[in-house]
């Protein structure tokens, strides 16, 4: 490993001794990590910040690269290494390995394209790619030059991409011409097409082909990849970046309205995520690490790239699925590669745990040595049998908490060093200081006692988003309004007597569906714009595999019948605006919604009946229209 040793916590005792460090002195703390990175100029001032305007800064004054730190840092000492394995959607292709040295010549050679077609420092450049080695040479790429990537995963419409170019205005798409998924071809490109239309701000477009299938191009405005990398070479020094510069945007649902784009600075990401990659996961030189991820998501962009580059890890990409070409599709790669670390989604867990255990038993898992969950509470069951049948009872489980807003883990077990508990992220990372707030917006005093409420987090840490692009305000009272001074994170937390935190789901109108963040106003506007629709209100219920499913309540105009067809409709209408994972599970057609007198839509209620709790339907006097229940009771369990 290139960073030294020293920067990973080895002993539970170690880890108390930091954490203390951290929170009595986070900016000696601080510095004394971010020292280990490559930096053109050192920082003046190590943090400097105010939750209330709110404004966060670290490193200032201080000049780097990151892809000085992935890349260039490495090449005298693991250069021939293996940086990224990718393993293509049908095991039938070949396995890629691309060393420190091929991967910083690739990305230099595809950074000149990003400049010979007229993209500078600051420009937004959208990539809506395939998980194949050109995404991460991509986003390297933008990095390198100073541009600001936007990725958006690829299974999200042409309605969503449009929207989130619009809002970041972004002068240039990369795309692919087709992505595999499993047994299926899908036209990338036709899709941006479509969005393309709605997007003045592009003013090109690189089509990496996957396929040699035809693809349509505009020839004014659509370039190839390979065609591109010819008129260029291959020598591109990194653009000097201040640590505040913005590194990223990645988009994320709101509870309201519009997705919102957390901006991700350059110094303070870096330090955070790759300090987090190596003490949540321990890795030694030779380990191989395997998220499974899309890079489209946080997890992929700081755990699959910037982390384990940083740290000069070997990191595996998949294109595929883990049901093609059969269930055991994920064992077989772990078997092939020899993969020691396996980072993936308890909804994954969740529906291999389903399938016959032949399909892993027929797999070597003896490489193993480290088990990550991320994106959602991982349920007891899944966690025996993810402990049992992956990690055969050998293997830590390191469950992550943290969000695109939080930019690197926050809390969780730091594999073999701290303990683990099943369903539990445990305890906080170095840096982290959490409050745990109770309804009045008191904070629940840290004592020998369990205790459950809001999770909020009091003091700033180097990773965090500093903004919503273009939209500040928004960032203020979505993050920083609730409890004065903090950070407030939309989740409850149950905390046990040893300080041990496990999550127990949002509190606010965000619903995790399958590890994905989707925000239910967003999918109601989509139904609503059915013609037939009159309102509606999406709540979450449980499911076995996703975790939480979604139910769309919807009341209809005056004369429209509510039939098979009309479902099917709605869930393309859905799919359409934001994407297949959005399309809710159940629609129930009802006669209207329990409102309040104000005419608010009561959700608590409806997730009630979805839950099936219908004798714990709490107070309905105040509604407006309390007969609605007993109808909307009834048209739930007939359904
Ligand atoms: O509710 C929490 C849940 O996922 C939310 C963040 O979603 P997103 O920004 O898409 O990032 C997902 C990947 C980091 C959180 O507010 N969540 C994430 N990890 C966990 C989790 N819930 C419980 N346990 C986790 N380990």
């Amino acid at each position: 490993m290139n960073i030294p040793n020293h920067l990973q916590i080895k002993s539970f005792s170690e880890y108390k001794q930091w954490y203390k460090k951290s929170i009595e002195e986070p900016e000696s703390f601080w510095d004394s990590i971010a020292n280990k990175f490559y930096w053109r100029k050192k920082w003046h001032t190590t943090l400097a910040y105010n939750f209330d305007t709110p404004e966060i800064k670290w490193f200032l004054g201080g000049k780097l690269n990151i892809t000085e730190n992935c890349l260039d840092r490495h090449l005298d000492t693991i250069g021939n290494k293996t940086a990224i394995i990718w393993e293509p959607n049908s095991p039938d292709e070949e396995t890629r390995h691309i060393t420190y040295r091929q991967l910083y010549v690739k990305v230099s050679h595809f950074a000149n394209v990003l400049k010979n077609n007229g993209i500078k420092k600051g420009d937004r450049v959208c990539l809506y790619m395939p998980m194949i080695p050109e995404l991460a040479i991509a986003m390297l790429a933008c990095a390198r030059i100073g541009a600001v990537h936007s990725i958006v995963f690829a299974g999200f419409s042409s309605a969503a991409i449009a929207s989130r170019i619009i809002d970041s205005e972004c002068k240039m798409l990369i795309t692919a011409n087709e992505v595999y998924r499993g047994n299926k071809r899908i036209n990338l490109k036709a899709i941006c097409d479509e969005a393309l239309e709605k997007t003045p701000s592009i003013e090109s477009v690189i089509v990496y082909r996957r396929t040699v299938e035809p693809t349509q191009m505009e020839p004014s405005r659509d370039k190839f990849w390979f065609d591109e990398l010819q008129k260029v070479d291959a020598n591109c020094e990194a653009e000097e970046m201040d640590a505040e510069d913005l590194l990223f945007i990645l988009y994320t649902s709101g509870s309201t309205g519009t997705p919102k784009g957390m901006v991700h600075t350059t110094g303070g990401y870096m330090v955070g995520s790759t300090f987090t990659f190596q003490n949540v996961f321990q890795l030694s030189k030779k380990d191989i690490y395997w998220c499974t991820a899309d890079i489209g998501w946080i997890t992929g962009h700081s755990y699959i790239i910037y982390g384990p580059l940083c740290a000069g890890a070997t990191t595996v990409m998949f294109e595929g699925i883990p049901s093609f070409p059969d269930y055991g599709r994920l064992w077989e790669i772990c078997n092939k590669l020899n993969v020691t670390h396996f980072y993936t989604a308890p909804t994954a867990i969740r529906a291999l745990a389903k399938q016959p255990l032949d399909l892993v038993k027929k797999h070597d898992l003896s490489s193993l040595k480290v088990l990550g969950s991320v994106g959602e509470p991982i349920n007891e069951e899944a966690w025996h049998w993810y402990n049992d049948y992956i990690g055969n009872g050998n293997c830590p489980i390191v469950d992550t908490w943290w969000q695109t807003e939080t930019g690197a883990i926050m809390i969780s077990p730091l594999a073999g060093i701290t303990p683990t508990r099943p369903t539990f992220a445990t305890l906080p990372l170095p840096g982290v200081q959490l409050a745990l707030m109770d309804e009045n917006g008191n904070e629940i005093e840290i004592k020998p006692d369990k205790a459950e409420g809001r999770l909020a987090v009091k003091f700033p840490w180097p990773s965090m988003a500093r903004s919503v692009y273009n939209n500040h305000e928004r960032y203020k009272s979505v993050y920083f309004s609730q409890f004065k001074g903090m950070y407030f994170t939309g989740d409850g937390a149950y905390r046990d007597a040893m300080g041990n935190y496990r999550i127990t789901g949002r509190v606010d109108d965000v619903v995790i569906v399958s590890g994905h963040n989707l925000g239910t106003a967003p999918i109601e506007n989509a139904i609503n714009e059915h013609e037939a629709v009159a309102e509606s209100a999406i709540v979450g219920f449980p499911h076995d595999i996703k975790g939480t499913a979604l139910c769309a309540f919807i009341s209809l105009h005056e004369g429209k019948l509510g039939n098979q067809n009309l479902i099917k409709e709605i869930k393309q209408q859905v799919s359409n605006t934001i994407g297949p994972i959005a399309k809710p599970d159940t629609v129930i057609f009802v006669n209207g919604l329990p409102k309040t007198r104000s005419g608010k839509i009561m959700r608590r209620i409806l997730r009630k009946i979805a839950h099936n709790k219908t004798d714990a339907l709490g107070d309905t006097s105040t509604l407006l229209n309390p007969d609605i229940i007993q109808e909307i009771i009834a048209q739930f369990k007939g359904n």
